[in-house]
């Protein structure tokens, strides 16, 4: 249990974020946005904007200058005159305060060509289309045996749909970032990023430098769930009014504004079939996706992933298709993928429990594979089946009477479900540099990101583990793309990438530093480190792409119990529990805290978090946390999260699974179906609202 290094700066308010940066002659940016949901800009009328004292320019596509790199449709700001989605940044105001530049930025007026919208998601739209890949490089389709044929021939069969909404990513600290032009040409972001590396090389890009030329600082990062995993056009709105202002210049995105600029999940609809014979065992799994992507840039999320992965059965189908609608582009939500992918799987499972007369827990047992199924290959570790029993012992899950709509307190209605989670165990290349300093102390750098996970604490953590130096010996700097290049904290894929460079760093100066021969351990003023210091660097690429192969994914069970008001159709999460399978775990303390955040997180899908579109405007209608309904404390009541033992000798030095994003894989199923358990009925479109039970 190790406190997070940098809670107490936290707390007190010393912990900086890209906002808050004191410089020199700032000025600020606000955005306009586009509001027709399709068209072409006729106009930019800027000149009221431009009388206002204190504005000192306003951009647009009338005046911004040429980008190097337009490749992404979704950065290339201010190039053109096509607005392709209602919010769509148009135009910015500089100004000496923000009040100003805000003011202004209402006062711009821009004239549109406008045309009708294509904003809804339909599994007859004639634009579906079977993308390439899916993220981020998965086969769109793929399919073995006789699907069709062994699902027909089932004994026993659900076939059914499910909707999930777009969700909104809503990371406590909008996205903000402060661009400052030096001297020399070079660009300084404080930037609210999960990737300090990743942005200086995509912001390089757009603006013809070198990655060397574009620093990106993010000591402390306010969450991002996937909002902040690749740069937004609110950092290259930044860095091009500071360059056309001569100064530097602060954006925040406002709340209102993220709806429409910082990415959000794609809505799904997803057909499942599973066959099975009398003894639940199935037969045939069959997935169709259809989900959205924008005209700006296709995002094709990997929604029928999870479904290759999770159970046995000769004869299986996935699929993907996707639409073009004139709407912001998807882009990557907590687990995306497994997150609507999963909530379809394990709610038909349990629906196909049902049918088959069989426990849902012994259901899934019963469908427990040894090898991955599609691929055939062997699982590193694969412990589905022990989440699934220890979790089933300490929710108090035998006995249960599997009969919906039958146990009622008053006038609440009370059921319990479960559902199994998965999320790939990834691991990415990077570097890393661990110095041992004269004074007996140690410098670990590395370019990663600590967006509120306690990544930064498990670093040292690791680092320390690896020296064998105490903990408070151990200094770890990261969130700077001038520290040793590091990949994005996503994927849930950070602590197992970032602590293999630093394990591997670490290990090397400890070899140094005992001239080899390893073991002992060293200790302050013990004379072997030169007054210059002693460091040594790793790069993980060679041993990456020297692994075996095996599928390597973590897994869980989640468990819940409902409450329902038979009157107004209200439901409470009264119990809920989390039992995963992620390798070793580093640090319980924050590890916990991302297993019951996910699950939370899950808990809002199931019941609050819808983005609703406005077909007729084309347009989100939420855009702040009073009508896009998170789960507050009083909706998290009893929640734990706990883990099985497990050992993987094929992952990391570390034996290392991520555990960012699984907690919320399954979660949104378990409560449907504690929801189904309770009430007797089955609510397939997310979220379960209270309209929806009555
Ligand atoms: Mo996570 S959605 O991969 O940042």
């Amino acid at each position: 249990m190790t406190d997070r290094l940098e809670g107490r700066d936290k707390v007190t308010g010393r912990a900086r974020y890209a906002f808050e940066y004191p410089v020199e002659d700032v000025a600020y940016a606000s955005a306009v946005q586009a509001d027709v949901g399709r068209g072409e800009i006729r106009s930019v009328d800027t000149e009221a904007a431009l009388r206002l004292p204190g504005v000192i320019a306003v951009l647009s596509c009338e005046n911004a200058p040429r980008l190097a790199d337009t490749s992404d449709g979704e950065l290339a700001l201010f190039q053109s005159r096509t607005v392709s989605y209602r919010g769509q940044f148009v135009a910015a105001v500089v100004g000496e305060t923000l009040e100003t530049a805000r003011e202004a930025a209402r006062l711009v007026r821009v004239e549109y060509a406008a045309e009708e919208p294509d904003v809804t998601l339909r599994t007859d739209h004639p634009g579906l289309y079977k993308p390439e890949k899916v993220n981020p490089a998965f086969p769109a389709d793929t399919e073995q045996g006789e699907p069709e044929d062994a699902f027909g021939h089932s004994a026993v069969r659900v076939d059914v749909t499910y909707t999930t909404p777009a969700e909104h990513n809503n990371p406590m600290e909008p996205h903000a970032t402060l661009a400052q032009w030096n001297g020399d040409g070079s660009l300084t972001l404080y930037d609210s990023t999960q990737g300090a590396s990743s942005v200086s090389a995509t912001i390089a890009g757009v603006f013809g430098l070198d990655p060397s030329e574009v620093r990106v600082v993010a000591h402390h990062v306010g969450g991002g769930f996937g909002s902040k995993g690749t740069p937004r056009p609110s950092v290259v709105l930044a860095a091009m009014a500071a360059r056309a202002v001569g100064r530097p210049v602060k954006f925040a995105v406002p709340r209102q504004q993220m709806f429409a600029t910082t990415g959000y999940r794609t809505p799904t609809i997803q057909r499942m079939r599973l066959g099975a014979d009398h003894d639940g065992r199935l037969t045939a799994v069959l997935h169709d996706v259809f989900e959205q992507t924008s005209t700006v840039r296709e995002f094709a999320e990997q929604t029928a992933t999870p479904t290759r992965v999770m159970y046995r059965g000769a004869n299986r189908r996935t699929t993907h298709r996707v639409v073009r609608l004139d709407v912001p582009t998807p882009s990557w939500m907590r687990a995306p993928g497994e997150t609507p992918g999963m909530y379809a799987l394990e709610s038909a499972m349990d629906e196909l429990a049902i049918a088959a007369g069989i426990d849902p827990v012994e259901l899934r047992v019963r469908n427990d594979t040894d090898r991955e199924p599609e691929s055939g290959l062997p699982f590193s570790s694969r412990n589905l089946v022990a989440c699934l029993r220890e979790g089933a012992d300490r929710f108090g899950w035998e006995g249960r009477d599997p009969a919906p709509g039958v146990r009622r307190e008053g006038r609440k209605l009370i059921g319990t479900g479960v559902a199994a989670s998965t999320y790939p165990a990834y691991m990415r290349p990077n570097k890393a540099t661990a110095r041992a300093e004269p004074d007996g102390t140690f410098t670990v750098r590395i370019a990663a990101a600590d967006i509120g996970t306690g990544a930064r604490t498990a670093l040292a953590m690791i680092a320390a583990e690896t020296l064998k130096a105490d903990l408070d010996h151990v200094r770890i700097e990261i969130g700077d793309s001038s520290l040793p290049r590091a990949t994005v904290a996503g994927g849930s894929a950070g602590t197992a990438s970032w602590g293999t460079a630093v394990y591997r760093a670490c290990e090397s100066l400890r070899g140094s530093l005992n001239g080899g021969r390893g073991g002992s351990s060293f200790h302050t003023g013990n004379g072997e480190v030169p007054p210059e210091g002693l460091e040594a660097t790793a790069d993980t690429s060679a041993e990456l792409k020297a692994r075996d192969e095996y599928a390597r994914h973590a897994f869980g069970a989640q468990f819940a119990e409902v409450e329902v008001d038979a009157d107004t159709g209200e439901t409470r999460v009264r119990r809920m529990l989390g039992v995963f399978a992620a390798g070793r775990i580093i640090n319980p303390k924050t590890a916990r805290s991302q297993l019951i955040g996910g699950m939370t997180m899950g808990i809002g899908m199931a019941l609050m978090e819808e983005s609703v579109m406005d077909t007729g405007f084309g347009d989100y209608l939420n855009r702040d946390l009073a009508q896009y309904h998170v789960p507050a404390c009083a909706d998290v009541r009893d929640i734990d999260a706990v883990w099985v033992e497990e050992s993987d000798p094929h992952l990391n030095p570390m034996g290392a699974k991520g555990i960012g994003e699984i907690g919320i894989v399954g979660a949104a199923a378990a409560v449907g179906n504690a929801v189904h358990h309770a009430t007797g009925i089955r609510v397939r479109d997310l979220p379960i609202t209270p309209p929806k039970l009555l």
